[in-house]
């Protein structure tokens, strides 16, 4: 079942409430909330504080945490307590993954690996059978409003090839035009930034894309 999972990073950040709620009224059901320390990418979002008012404030909205962190292993309990329902980690940390991954799913909580443009599938692999999401970087992260790398999608149709049957996501540049294409290989979640906050009539997008 496809979902659309709109970036909050593209929210006005002195509107976010406001911003968020148009899309909630029109429909969504699951936020992204990009998290950057300024290490792992060079940009800085927002923290904890960020999901735990959208937690209050959108009770029934599924928060989709992607930690862009150098060490996530040093702020998973606090997503977590912040009220995240999924914590995606990236593939490409130094710290050893298993163990984090293993903290998240006891809390409870899906857990997900991330995998920049440059970084092949094998890296993921031994932990297909233990995550609950993959999530594909359709650019290099640290930004919204770049341009989808279309040499990223083949690794969508891979990861069912090699039998992953969870969710899927792809997050970076995806809109209304690419997002057939997108879809065509196998994906389940389209993260959706600046498509989604600067879209005229949402639900008339959201209507579009889920009728893909
Ligand atoms: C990159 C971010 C962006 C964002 C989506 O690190 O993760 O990909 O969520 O932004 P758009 O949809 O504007 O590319
Ligand atoms: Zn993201």
């Amino acid at each position: 079942m496809l979902e659309i999972a709109p970036s909050v990073l593209a929210a006005h950040p002195l509107y976010v409430a406001r911003d968020v709620k148009r899309l909630v009224d029109a429909g969504i059901k699951v936020l992204h909330l990009d998290i950057m320390d300024g290490h792992f990418v060079p940009n800085i979002s927002f923290g904890p504080a960020m999901v735990s008012s959208l937690s209050k404030e959108f009770p029934g909205i599924e928060l989709d945490v992607h930690l862009m962190l150098a060490e996530p292993e040093k702020y998973t309990d606090t997503f977590m307590k912040a009220g995240a329902h999924s914590i995606t980690i990236h593939s490409e940390i130094s710290a050893d993954l298993l163990p984090i991954l293993m903290s998240i799913k006891r809390a409870g909580i899906k857990a997900g690996l991330s995998v920049k443009p440059g970084t092949q599938i094998d890296r993921i692999s031994s932990y297909l059978d233990l995550i609950d999401l993959v999530l594909v970087m359709s650019v290099e992260p640290g930004f919204g409003g770049q341009k989808l790398i279309p040499d990223t999608l083949p690794k969508i149709s891979l990861l069912r090839e090699r039998g992953f049957t969870g969710t899927i996501s792809v997050d970076g540049g995806v809109n209304l035009e690419n997002s057939r294409e997108v879809l065509s290989y196998g994906a389940n979640r389209l993260v959706m930034g600046t498509a989604a906050f600067t879209a005229e009539d949402p639900k008339a997008l959201f209507d579009q894309l889920l009728s893909t």
